[in-house]
């Protein structure tokens, strides 16, 4: 059956799920939006039939769309969705969600009053080695666990300045933080430290830490650490999610997983996977079927994840342990 989808924001990761939509049977582009109309026809140039945008309104009206992608930097949240959410159309929104609880929490009582198929891009999720973390998880008891995210600066413009992106934590780490809840339960309370130590010095409008670590207790009685950094050469970081247990340690990354069980006794999983892509095979199944269970992670929960980034900022700013709300 043919999906007839529309993009709102048609940058870097629009282009990521474009390349993974036209490997798709049956996922139709049809219309793309963005604040710059020229990204807009350039997206438009690869798809039959498609049209270019700069107004959401003007797309949403002029085509008759059974999906919508919102692709769109942290700040520009809230209208988008709203606009996509009246009219009924099932959507997928990348993440973060929001700078605030405000915007989410307005567009999740939205979605809820549609009771709308939507997905939010936490697409390790869809990754094996999250899979396999998952089952062995059955047999083990978490104690903790160490998460991190070290890399270099990304080159949006936007991303380096706290007030539009959120800083790193919220921007990029989140996708440890959710895969954290995913597979250890949930977080009850956050303290954060972090700082700025080199990029402020030689980056222009670098205002985002970059350096942090945030401590969660877990609802299980675990505790858990993610630290994140910005400051590495491209290709000398690490990004993953480790577990301990009294199994073992897990340890999650893009590319496998590695469970140590004891002396000489790993299993050892590398992966060459894309997850944006099986994130986007699942959608399409599910917008094809009707059937929602394809769908991992939806604004409801994805909700769950934003509040833990938004009281990790807190906690950072005020130097005070932040308890979630229940
Ligand atoms: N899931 C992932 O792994 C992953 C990877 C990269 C980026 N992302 C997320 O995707 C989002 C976008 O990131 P990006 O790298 O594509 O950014 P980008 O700056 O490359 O693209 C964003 C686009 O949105 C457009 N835009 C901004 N406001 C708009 C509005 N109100 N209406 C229409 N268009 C608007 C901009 O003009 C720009 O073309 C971010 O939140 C980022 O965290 C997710």
């Amino acid at each position: 059956m043919a999906v007839k989808i529309g993009f709102i924001g048609t940058g870097g990761i629009a282009n990521n799920h474009l390349r993974n939509l036209a490997n798709i049977e049956g996922a139709e582009v049809i219309a793309f939006c963005d604040l710059v109309l020229e990204r807009a026809e350039e997206a438009a140039k690869s798809w039959n039939d498609a049209r270019a945008y700069n107004n959401v309104d003007q797309m949403l009206d002029d085509r008759k769309l059974d999906a919508v992608y919102l692709c769109l930097p942290p700040m520009a949240h809230g209208e988008a969705e709203l606009k996509v959410i009246e009219r009924g159309i099932p959507f997928l929104v990348e993440k973060p969600i929001g700078l605030d609880r405000e915007v989410p929490d307005n567009i999740l009582k939205k979605i809820n009053e549609k009771n709308l198929m939507n997905a939010v891009g936490f697409q390790w999720r869809y990754h094996p080695a999250v899979k396999r973390a998952q089952e062995i998880l059955k047999e083990a008891e978490i104690g903790m666990a160490l998460g991190y995210w070290l890399g270099g600066l990304p080159k949006t413009p936007w991303w380096r300045v706290k007030h539009l992106s959120g800083g790193q934590f919220v921007e990029q780490t989140i996708h440890m933080t959710d895969t954290l809840r995913y597979l250890c339960g949930e977080v009850t309370e956050v303290y954060a430290a972090y700082g700025s130590r080199i990029l402020h010095k030689r980056v222009e409008n670098m205002t985002a830490p970059d350096v942090g670590s945030v401590t969660m207790k877990l609802a299980n009685g675990g505790v858990a650490t993610i630290s994140n950094s910005c400051i590495l050469p491209q290709g000398s970081g690490l990004t993953g999610l480790n577990i301990y247990t009294d199994q073992g340690t897990i340890e999650v990354r893009g590319n496998g997983l590695r469970f140590l069980k004891g002396k000489n006794d790993v299993e050892d999983l590398p992966m060459n996977v894309q997850a944006h892509a099986l994130e986007d095979v699942e959608f399409i199944k599910a917008l094809q079927t009707g059937d929602r269970s394809y769908i991992l992670s939806d604004y409801a929960d994805a909700i769950k994840t934003h509040e833990i980034v938004v009281a990790a900022n807190e906690s950072a700013e005020s130097g005070q342990p932040v308890k979630l709300r229940a």
